[in-house]
């Protein structure tokens, strides 16, 4: 299993380019099971979770063709199971269910079970396929869903926001019988970028954006090209990069709109965001002082951040408070960074951070995607030299990010 080293202490400055959104192109990958043409999808970023979403989309029968940045998805599905051996892997596989219960009328997806930051159940997407007509039976941890006479058009409204089943239920109206109605729907903007790429595809939505979506179904959608949206969480991940070693980057190809929470919590902590080029430049001006967040849906503070932030919290003036409202077990990057010095109480769903002037750097390992991450932000702010186990985590959701890093004096290399 590889490892990061990284010996801190280097104020970043420089240019990253943001590569394209990996929670977009999860979604709009299997997009790719609404119609037997081709979709082309540009700006696709090369990561471990897209790699395992084509090969689930391969043996349901697609063809799938990466070339550069670009994915061509097309063919005819084969097969309508999604075997538990890949769906384990990557929770997001189970998108494919309301995509082939729209053609296929059937589908046995295993269930994903749970994960390391909570037991994340498929409830919403459940119940909502079972108001649009489709019969589930869970056997041998697998789902087996029929629709004998198809889906129909239904009356949704989420019990709390799920951008999962929002999208899951979003894709299996578009072929539907009827008009479904998504209430209280996340807004997320991979959500619009899914709803941008459907209607090219020939989806009538209304709503996009907004709490409410309105499907009215079609009979076939057709081949569409579809640019995948920057990731807002890579972007937010470099911007507090920038701000923890006190340097000076420009995100390039970055969407400061996607990122409002975060950015107004970075200002809030004294960091300098100022729009350049086709993205954004961030700095730090003097000191950094601590910031209470609370993760909500967006336009709210994503829970994807939450781990980086408080890496940047650990060493910035004074206390804070981060609240984690939409994930039951996402602290689990609280010891490793106490392990580096950070004076860190997390209690229940809230942890309070007391600044520290510097963190020291130590071996730690990664537990979960964004955990990794914020143990990378501060293996670079640390003294001395911090070595991160378990980096497959960081490969999931994070391009070449050694080699990004490094382009701006990291001094951080990969160890087999
Ligand atoms: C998506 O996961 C993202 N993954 C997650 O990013 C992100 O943290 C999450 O949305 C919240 O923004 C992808 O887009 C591939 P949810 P998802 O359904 O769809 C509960 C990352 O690091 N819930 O919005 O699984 C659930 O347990 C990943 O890139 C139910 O109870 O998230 C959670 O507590 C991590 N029943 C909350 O809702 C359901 O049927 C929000 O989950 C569905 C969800």
């Amino acid at each position: 299993m590889d490892s990061i080293r990284i010996v801190g202490g280097v104020p970043l400055s420089g240019t990253i380019h943001i590569s394209g959104a990996k929670n977009a192109a999860l979604p709009l990958m299997t997009c790719g099971l609404l119609t037997d043409e081709r979709l082309v999808l540009s700006n696709v970023a090369k990561l471990a979770d897209l790699a395992t979403m084509a090969d689930l989309l391969a043996q349901h029968g697609l063809a799938v063709e990466p070339e550069g940045r670009t994915l061509s998805i097309g063919g005819r599905i084969t097969n309508t199971e999604a075997p538990y051996d890949i769906v384990r892997k990557m929770r997001a596989s189970f998108l494919v269910l309301g995509p082939l219960l729209a053609r296929c009328r059937e589908a046995r997806v295993s269930l994903p079970g749970g994960c390391e930051i909570g037991t994340r159940p498929v409830d919403l997407h459940l119940n909502g396929l079972e108001s649009m007509g489709a019969v589930m039976k869970l056997e041998a941890g697998y789902i087996n869903a029929t629709a004998p006479t198809g889906l129909h058009g239904a009356n949704i409204v989420f019990p709390f926001v799920s951008v999962g089943a929002t999208e899951n239920l979003l894709m299996a109206a578009t072929l539907a019988d009827g008009v479904t109605t998504l209430k209280n729907a996340a807004r997320e903007p991979e959500i619009s970028d899914l709803v941008r790429c459907l209607t090219a595809m020939g989806a009538k939505i209304k709503g996009i954006g907004t709490d409410t979506l309105v499907i009215e179904g079609v009979k076939t959608l057709h081949g569409a090209n579809h640019a995948i949206l920057p990731d807002r969480i890579e972007t937010g991940t470099y911007a507090c990069a920038a701000a923890i070693t006190g340097g000076n980057l420009l995100l390039e190809n970055a969407r400061a709109e996607d990122l409002g929470a975060v950015l107004a919590s970075l200002q809030e902590a004294g960091v300098v965001v100022t729009p350049e080029g086709n993205g954004f430049r961030v700095a730090r001006a003097n000191g950094l002082h601590g910031v209470d967040v609370m993760t909500e849906p967006f336009p709210g503070f994503p829970t994807d951040m939450q781990a980086q932030f408080m890496a940047l919290m650990a060493v910035a003036e004074g206390a804070s408070m981060v609240t984690e409202t939409i994930f039951e077990n996402r602290f689990m990057h609280v010891p490793e960074l106490n392990r580096m010095g950070a004076r860190i109480n997390a209690h229940g769903s809230s942890a309070i951070i007391r600044g520290v002037p510097k963190l020291s750097g130590a071996p730690v390992m990664a537990t979960d995607l964004r955990a990794s991450v914020s143990l990378v932000l501060a293996g670079l702010a640390a003294q001395g030299e911090t070595t991160i186990s378990r980096v497959y985590h960081l490969d999931r959701g994070y391009e070449a990010v050694e080699q990004k890093l490094a382009a701006c004096g990291a001094r951080i290399e990969r160890v087999a």
